[in-house]
């Protein structure tokens, strides 16, 4: 525990294009914590996707291990950067090791602290789908880091429960989750990028790992179809830098008058693309939490979501990878107005923009303030 007045140096580690989305919250929200010294650690476990999101809210990395290598492979990423973060904390000797949601660099964070015995605090707690193999090795890396945390920062009321079915019940907090608080604070200010023609937009991402081959492959084959069938539809794809994603979708896709593969966009006007959208496809774990909160239907391209909550509450609905089923899915949204309006409801239920500042509060105490 930190003395009163003494300054307690949290380090916020983010590696990938989603922990900077909702890790910018609370590094932001901290910084202005008189209390707090905040060290930004990138772990550059994403390069470019990762440089694009710190640009969008202004946050420079103090530190960065710069760790992506070409279509990397899960062990050597991990040994590369475990062996980094611990050099790294070793010299940094923080008070708290602060990592959101369930990618490399969380489980690596978690347990680097924990050989450290510095108290780490997981940001996005709880979420499973109970399946090890979906996603993977997302569901494993959360129940590490979930074993290995000290404070668990859950987002729902669901994603308490399911630490309290693993023994977990001390230090859970639910908050929220941060991707609500980045999101009002860039949608507020960002206006719907401009329909083409007058089509629909349809926006698509898509690339989780067990995704690869033959799902990816019969999702870009029920986008084909359904642009093919619906002369007003246009598709937006900024495709994943992953070659496992790119090299695949640019066969099936590219060359379509209609479907635009474009690069990653910055986080603005992406947020920009999702207001603008009138369906999006996906099967990420951000998106997912984004568009219902801008009213968008989303229909998510997976067998099982580690966030049920939108599903329950009717605005997003997972049709699997089949492409008949995605196809059906869309279909029905793109042909009946009441069943569209029924699943754009403006529902979020993932938090109401103030996440950050009761994970702030935990700390805060923690420090002595
Ligand atoms: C990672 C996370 C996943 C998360 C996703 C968010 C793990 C195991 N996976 O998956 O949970 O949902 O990020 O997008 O932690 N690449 C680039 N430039 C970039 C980013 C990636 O070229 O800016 C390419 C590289 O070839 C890299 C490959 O993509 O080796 C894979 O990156 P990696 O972080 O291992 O996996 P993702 O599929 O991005
Ligand atoms: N995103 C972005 N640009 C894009 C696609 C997505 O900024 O071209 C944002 C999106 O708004 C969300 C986050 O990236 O906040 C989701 O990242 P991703 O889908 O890569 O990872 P996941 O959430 O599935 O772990």
């Amino acid at each position: 525990m930190t003395k009163p007045q003494e300054q307690a140096k949290i380090v916020c580690v983010v590696g990938t294009r989603p922990e900077a989305v909702k890790m910018a919250p609370v590094i932001l929200a901290l910084q202005r914590e008189p209390w707090a010294q905040v060290r930004v650690l990138a772990t550059g476990q994403h390069r470019q996707m990762l440089d694009q999101v710190l640009q969008a809210f202004g946050i420079t990395a103090d530190i960065d291990l710069d760790m992506m290598q070409p279509n990397q492979d899960l062990t050597s990423l991990t040994a590369r950067m475990l062996t980094a973060m611990d050099r790294v904390l070793k010299v940094e000797q923080p008070s708290a090791v602060l990592a959101q949601g369930d990618t490399t660099t969380v489980m690596v964070a978690a347990l680097a602290s924990f050989y450290l015995h510095i108290p780490f605090g997981h940001v996005e707690a709880g979420l499973r789908t109970g399946d090890l193999r979906r996603p993977f090795p997302e569901e494993m890396n959360r129940v590490m880091a979930g074993r290995l945390a000290q404070w668990h920062f859950a987002p729902t009321e669901s994603a308490r429960q399911n630490l309290a079915r693993e023994g977990i019940t001390d230090e859970v907090y639910v908050t929220g989750n941060t991707v609500i608080d980045a999101l009002q604070q860039v949608a507020a200010h960002t206006p719907a990028s401009e329909a083409h023609e007058g089509r629909r937009l349809v926006l698509v991402t898509m690339h989780r790992r067990e995704s690869f081959g033959g799902p990816l492959e019969e999702a870009c084959n029920a986008i084909r179809t359904l642009v093919d069938a619906y002369p007003d539809v246009e598709v937006l794809y900024p495709v994943h830098r992953n070659p496992n994603v790119l090299g695949p979708v640019e066969k099936l896709l590219g060359g379509h008058p209609r479907i635009r593969l474009v690069e990653p966009l910055d986080y603005v006007p992406f947020v920009a693309a999702m207001k603008s959208a009138y369906l999006v496809l996906t099967d990420s774990g951000g998106v997912q939490e984004e568009a219902p909160a801008l009213a968008k239907p989303v229909l998510v391209m997976r067998e099982e979501t580690e966030r049920p909550e939108a599903v329950a509450a009717g605005v997003v609905q997972l049709v699997g990878t089949d492409a008949q089923k995605i196809v059906g899915a869309a279909r029905r949204l793109l042909d009946d107005p009441a069943a569209y309006r029924a699943m754009a409801k403006g529902v979020s239920p993932y938090g109401d923009g103030k996440a950050a500042g009761r994970i702030v509060d935990v700390l805060r105490r923690y420090a002595g303030h």
